[in-house]
């Protein structure tokens, strides 16, 4: 994620108004800081590890000369939270400065190849490449304007950035691709940042900058251009009638909801993991006598439906485990032979960590997927992967969810293509729709919001909902009631629907909900049956369908539909996030807050 804030003033220090811009953007990331101005041609910057508060009592970051500045809170993607991995990042001749947000994939190459040319980094980020390439470009004489854009096209992954350099000292230069960046314009000074919140307080009138534009901000605005063909772009301030709180969340009412409409974003991010961790990882799984994966919550369903994938792509027999149970249920077992695969959104749940703690005393060999970079799971693991999600605020998880799923997926699909059990054609066929999977989880919560919002309003007074499923779906099954449960306080069953009539289907009486996850997969038959057999004794089915099955929509009282062609193996994927919206939605009906759910914490620091 990681928050960018920089500004031109007409007259003052611009430092305090970078430093309290990005206090606004701390939701973005907070683990390092800096900021970088311009003096009298001369570039002064201060950057740290720790939060804001920490860095500025220690460092005073409000002490930095000039009306010009950058700075950059920061998400640890890739490299340690530590001092030299604060943004801002230098170029060699310690007169460009630049801050990044988003993910740069050929980071590698590049910088092997700047090593090569003699440049020397001093941090372990993708981000430092940046300032070096520029400096490489300008070196051929090229004003920084072009120079920037000559970097930009040779980055593969997402960016926003912001530039300066004493080289042109009047002037900030912005670029994005994916991640966000918005100006904001006032009377006595012009704003870049990550988001709008940044600046609102400053000035409602915004300029959106959009995916492929260049813009350079001075002291009379800004000049936009498509970094494509370098066609000039004029575009109107917008005025923002947000307030503060409102543009925290980018004008959703709740964090959650917010969350839930950006995980096709999330999940673009999250399909840009760095490959050699994951060819490490795999590599562990692959030699691995046997393989547990640990986790707590919705990180343990994230866990259950990979075992399915791993089974399914890889031949890899895995047992996904509540880590609370791993020693009790496993702790003999363990051996030096085992592989632990712990997930862990924060990576610092003590039952997670408890279980890690264990295996490793057992010379397992643990891994770790986490969000958190820097967490304790990191320092346990002896390979993590971080799913980079961003932070998440809303307690019940959800784009973090999507995107284990995801970071699951991709090693399952590496995995069989070791393995070789699976044909090329098909992981091809796969890999291509995990690329896809972000844009079909965006139209997903364009067609069907509303209708989820509907469903809500009708089922707001159930007193307990079933969810069922089969095969990898039983995992959605009993995430959508873990969400349900958690923030609209209804107590809710799922099971694999296999399963419920060695007992749960007991409960049915007339009008009992029932969802059932229905991807067109190898269960679909089966799964018919079980709605049968629901029905039959008077419940109300709603399903979540793929488009278009006529079959199952002529069976049920309400259904939601799913774009064609989502595999079974990512079918959570997509599946799970109809439930999330029902969810948020039957909090609402029954006034509940479904940010802060009752008696719950985010990270859940006790076993
Ligand atoms: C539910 C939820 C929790 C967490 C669980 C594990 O919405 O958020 O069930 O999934 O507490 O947390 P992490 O993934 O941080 O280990």
């Amino acid at each position: 994620m990681c928050g960018i804030f920089g500004c031109i003033l007409k007259n003052g220090n611009a430092a305090p108004i970078i430093h309290a811009g990005l206090k606004r953007l701390e939701y973005r990331g907070y683990d390092s800081v800096g900021e970088a101005t311009i003096h009298e041609n001369k570039l002064f910057i201060k950057k740290d590890e720790g939060q804001i508060d920490d860095v500025h009592t220690r460092r005073n970051l409000d002490n930095l000369p000039g009306r010009i500045g950058i700075g950059h809170t920061r998400w640890a993607t890739h490299g340690a939270p530590y001092q030299a991995n604060a943004h801002p990042h230098t170029d060699c001749t310690g007169q460009t400065a630049v801050v990044h947000n988003g993910v740069v994939e050929n980071f590698m190459e590049l910088r092997r190849e700047l090593e090569e040319l003699g440049h020397i980094f001093k941090s372990k980020t993708d981000s430092e490449v940046i300032p070096h390439l520029i400096e490489e470009k300008m070196k051929e004489g090229l004003p920084l304007s072009e120079a920037l854009r000559e970097t930009l096209n040779r980055l593969e992954g997402s960016y926003a950035i912001a530039v300066v350099s004493a080289e042109e000292p009047n002037k900030i230069f912005c670029a994005r691709k994916e991640s966000p960046l918005v100006v904001g314009v006032a009377e006595d000074a012009v704003y870049c940042a990550s988001d709008i919140p940044a600046f609102l307080p400053l000035t409602n009138k915004a300029i959106i900058i959009k995916n492929g534009e260049l813009t350079v901000l001075n002291d009379k605005g800004c000049e936009t251009r498509k970094i494509a063909d370098w066609t000039p772009v004029s575009r109107e301030p917008e005025i923002i009638s947000w307030t503060s709180k409102m543009a925290e969340k980018h004008g959703y009412p709740h964090f959650m909801l917010k969350e839930i409409y950006e995980q096709p974003l999330g999940l673009k991010d999250t399909l840009r993991l760095q490959e050699s961790y994951l060819e490490l990882m795999t590599a562990f799984l692959d030699r691995a006598g046997e393989v547990f994966l640990v986790a707590c919550g919705t990180s343990y369903h994230a866990c259950l439906a990979a075992s399915y994938r791993f089974s399914k792509l890889a031949f890899l027999a895995t047992h996904p485990i509540i880590a609370s149970e791993f020693v009790e249920q496993h702790g003999r077992a363990v051996n030096i032979d085992s592989t632990i695969l712990a997930v862990s959104q924060s990576g610092e749940t003590a039952d997670t960590l408890a279980a890690v703690e264990h295996a490793r005393l057992r010379a397992a060999t643990v891994l770790g997927l986490t969000n958190v970079i820097d967490s304790t799971l990191t320092r346990i693991s002896r390979v993590y992967a971080c799913q980079q999600s961003g932070p998440e605020v809303g307690v019940a998880a959800t784009k973090t969810f999507t995107s284990q799923l995801s970071v699951l997926a991709q090693l399952a699909l590496r995995l069989a293509k070791k393995r070789g059990k699976v044909s090329h054609v098909e992981i091809e066929r796969l890999e291509e729709k995990l690329e896809h999977i972000p844009e079909i989880a965006g139209t997903m919560l364009q067609s069907q919001g509303e209708k989820i919002k509907q469903l809500a309003k009708k089922y707001r007074d159930a007193k307990c909902f079933f969810f069922l499923g089969r095969g990898i779906s039983s995992a959605t099954a009993l995430e959508g009631r873990l969400k349900l449960l958690e923030i609209a306080y209804i107590p809710s069953i799922a099971c694999p629907a296999g399963e419920s009539k060695h007992g749960p289907i007991s409960l049915i009486e007339p009008g009992f909900p029932v969802i059932f996850i229905c991807p067109k997969d190898e269960t679909h038959k089966t799964i018919i049956g079980n709605i049968m057999e629901m029905k039959a004794r008077g419940a109300s089915i709603i399903a979540i369908i793929e488009e278009g099955d006529e079959k199952i929509k002529s069976l049920v009282d309400d259904y939601i539909e799913i774009v064609k062609g989502v595999p079974d193996v990512l079918s959570p994927i997509i599946y799970v996030i109809p439930l999330q919206l029902f969810a948020y939605h039957m909090a609402l009906e029954r006034k509940c807050d479904p940010d802060k759910p009752r008696n719950l914490a985010k990270s859940v620091t006790v076993k």
